[in-house]
């Protein structure tokens, strides 16, 4: 379907997402990298392993929406261009994937949702330790790949390409 706009379940779930995203990685780095209390540390820690399990079901949600709903045409005419588009928003859907996979499968503690507690999948420190290098590494990439996105879409703009308008409400 050709039209100009992304539908509004697209819209919501991708700022909902951004907000989410965002906060996780800046926040995640911020208390690894920083001189923090290890009870900040632990306290930022611990509402970001829960919002990210709570975030899966909404992530799925919105993967089901990406194929399930019409897409506004290409923003780009040349088709190496909307190749690379199209390439960056399918690898920013896998990295969200991979780091929420590895960050549940890392976790050597459960995870207190309130209702219930998602136990801990894995106990062997090899594992433990492997998911968490791939949590790490991947949320490098992603947070590398959302500067490049964002950087995309205010060249667009500066451009006079108003892209923002087309995952706007
Ligand atoms: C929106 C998805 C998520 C993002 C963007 C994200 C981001 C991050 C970042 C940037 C770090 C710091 C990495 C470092 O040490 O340099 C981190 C650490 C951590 N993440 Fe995630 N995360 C997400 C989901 C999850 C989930 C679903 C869980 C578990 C249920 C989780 C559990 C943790 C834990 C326990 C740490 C601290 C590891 C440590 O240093 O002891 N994360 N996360
Ligand atoms: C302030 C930050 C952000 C801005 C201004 C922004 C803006 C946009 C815009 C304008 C589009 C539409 C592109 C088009 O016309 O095709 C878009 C698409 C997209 N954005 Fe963002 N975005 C932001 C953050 C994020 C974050 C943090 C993520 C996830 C990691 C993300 C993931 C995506 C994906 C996957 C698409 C493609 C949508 C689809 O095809 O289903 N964005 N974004």
């Amino acid at each position: 379907m050709n039209n100009e706009k992304y539908c509004w379940q697209q819209l919501l779930l991708h700022w909902l997402s951004a907000v989410i995203i965002i906060w996780a990685l800046a926040s995640g780095f911020a208390v690894s990298m920083l001189n923090v209390s290890p009870v900040t540390f632990e306290r930022v820690t611990q509402v970001n392993s829960v919002v990210g399990t709570l975030f899966i079901p909404v992530f799925l949600l919105r993967c089901y929406f990406r194929v399930a709903l019409p897409l506004p045409k290409n923003v780009n005419d040349e088709g190496w261009r909307a190749f690379v588009a199209h390439f960056t928003h399918l690898s920013l859907y896998g990295l969200t994937a991979v780091v929420l996979l590895s960050g549940i499968l890392m976790m050597d503690r459960g995870i207190d949702l309130g209702v219930f507690t998602l136990q801990s999948m894995l106990c062997d420190p090899f594992w433990l330790g492997l998911w968490f290098d791939v949590h790490v590494l991947s949320c490098a990439l992603l947070a590398a790949l959302v500067v490049l996105h964002v950087a995309a879409v205010i060249k667009h703009e500066w451009w006079g390409r108003r892209i923002v308008r087309r995952m706007w409400f």
